[in-house]
């Protein structure tokens, strides 16, 4: 009897010792555990509804490993590719097979990435992980502060900018949306930046555009975005107000809506579900991108060869944590890095802009260069690949003109500083 009850008494602190010891492993493991990924780079995204205190939409819950945000992304990625259909696929993955094709894409010394990664994972992982392609905290401020000046939540948030030179044309697009497009809506704002129009201008504007006007923080961006053919005024802007809105649209001063607003809900219906949805033009990126920026992605253009560059003179983004972080955050970061978007080591920025028409081989790459679209064209590129026809417009014409230089029933006003104009620059 006394040896069965001492047999349950060794049984009982066998087991007990077991347990204590897999409890302290675990802590003690643990412990281990977070200090060395404490000393790898480990990435705070800290919520957006902490830092504002008013954004409705949050898109981290807590801290989180870069890496496991890559794998978060990458799993989106996939989600979103498996959902396109095989006849919006085409099969462009070869690309750079030989040196003909790979042209004048290479330095003199070596080449970089000559083919775009297929795993989801390594295409979020490019795009999203490197310094150069982050946005720093400074501009994270600044956005925050831009986003600011227009409180509020709206289903969709319309957003233009405007400089002297399109002063008239922007008149006509005020027009057109107040006529077209706004009566239609019920839940947006309308905000209008000032990228340098004369006082004049100002006031006229500011009194019949029903909007927020704004200047825009040139002052706290590096000097070469003054220079306003580079186009890096439009991620900083889209990049600011796109928290505020289930969605937001970019219209530049040249784009008219047909009267029937159902191309408009059908185009907002698609971007839910694509997260964005862009403007596209026939020539190739690599052909109308300098090779440059090919390379502050970590490509060579000749792998671009096959795909289609964006037109970004309408945009229309998702508010979802994907596209945010995965396309806007480091488009802005090619807009605000002078090697990127505006380069500082090009002469003549003006001359590659118009350079497009030249036709100078198949395999001679960045004839000229794009800008924004460019960099949006490589970053939605990388990311979808043949598929990439699915964050362009389909049939834009249908509820839509874009009208460059349209100053369509306006009347001329008369500007004591500049004198009567009614034709763009
Ligand atoms: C960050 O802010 C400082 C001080 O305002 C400024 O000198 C610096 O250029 C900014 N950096 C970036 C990357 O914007
Ligand atoms: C507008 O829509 C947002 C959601 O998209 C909602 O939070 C807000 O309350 C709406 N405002 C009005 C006035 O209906
Ligand atoms: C602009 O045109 C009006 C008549 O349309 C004229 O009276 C005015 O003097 C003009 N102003 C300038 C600066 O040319």
């Amino acid at each position: 009897m006394i040896r069965h009850w001492k047999l349950t008494l060794y049984l009982m602190l066998f087991i007990a010792g077991i347990l204590t010891y897999s409890i302290l492993y675990r802590l003690v493991s643990s412990a281990g555990r977070k200090s060395r990924e404490g000393n790898k780079d480990i990435v705070m995204y800290t919520p957006e509804r902490q830092r504002t205190g008013q954004d409705i939409v949050s898109d981290f819950n807590a801290a989180e490993t870069s890496q496991a945000f890559v794998e978060r992304m990458a799993h989106i990625l996939d989600e979103k590719l498996r959902l396109i259909p095989a006849s919006e696929t085409k099969d462009d993955s070869i690309t750079c097979i030989n040196e003909e094709v790979i042209g004048n894409s290479c330095s003199p010394k070596s080449c970089l990435q000559t083919q775009l990664p297929s795993s989801s994972r390594e295409r979020v992982e490019q795009i999203t992980r490197p310094n150069h392609l982050r946005i720093s905290r400074n501009l994270t401020h600044l956005l925050q502060r831009m986003r600011n000046n227009v409180p509020g939540y709206y289903d969709l948030i319309v957003v233009t900018a405007v400089s002297s030179s399109h002063f008239t044309e922007a008149r006509a697009l005020l027009r057109n949306l107040q006529t077209n497009v706004f009566p239609h809506l019920n839940n947006f704002t309308f905000i209008v930046y000032n990228l340098g129009l004369d006082p004049f201008e100002v006031s006229f504007l500011s009194e019949v555009c029903k909007c927020h006007f704004i200047d825009f923080p040139f002052e706290h961006l590096p000097d070469f975005m003054a220079y306003l053919k580079c186009y890096t005024w439009k991620p900083i802007i889209i990049n600011a107000h796109i928290q505020r809105a289930k969605f937001i649209m970019w219209v530049d001063a040249s784009i008219r809506f047909h009267g029937d607003p159902e191309g408009l809900f059908g185009l907002l219906e698609r971007a839910k579900y694509r997260g964005i949805q862009l403007g596209s033009a026939r020539p190739t990126i690599a052909h109308v991108t300098l090779t440059s920026m090919f390379h502050f992605f970590g490509d060579e253009a000749c792998a671009y060869s096959p795909y289609m560059s964006s037109l970004n003179s309408i945009i229309v983004a998702h508010n979802e944590e994907f596209v945010k972080k995965v396309l806007l955050e480091p488009w802005a970061a090619c807009a605000v890095s002078g090697d990127c978007m505006c380069p500082q080591n090009v002469k003549d920025l003006m001359e590659i802009r118009i350079n497009c028409h030249r036709d100078l081989g198949k395999y001679v790459y960045g004839v000229c260069h794009r800008f924004d679209q460019s960099a949006l064209g490589i970053i939605g590129t990388k990311l979808y690949q043949g598929k990439s026809g699915y964050i362009f417009i389909k049939d834009l014409n249908s509820f839509v003109d874009v009208k460059r230089g349209d100053t369509d029933g306006v009347e001329k006003v008369d500007n004591p500083i500049r004198g009567n104009r009614t034709r763009q620059v």
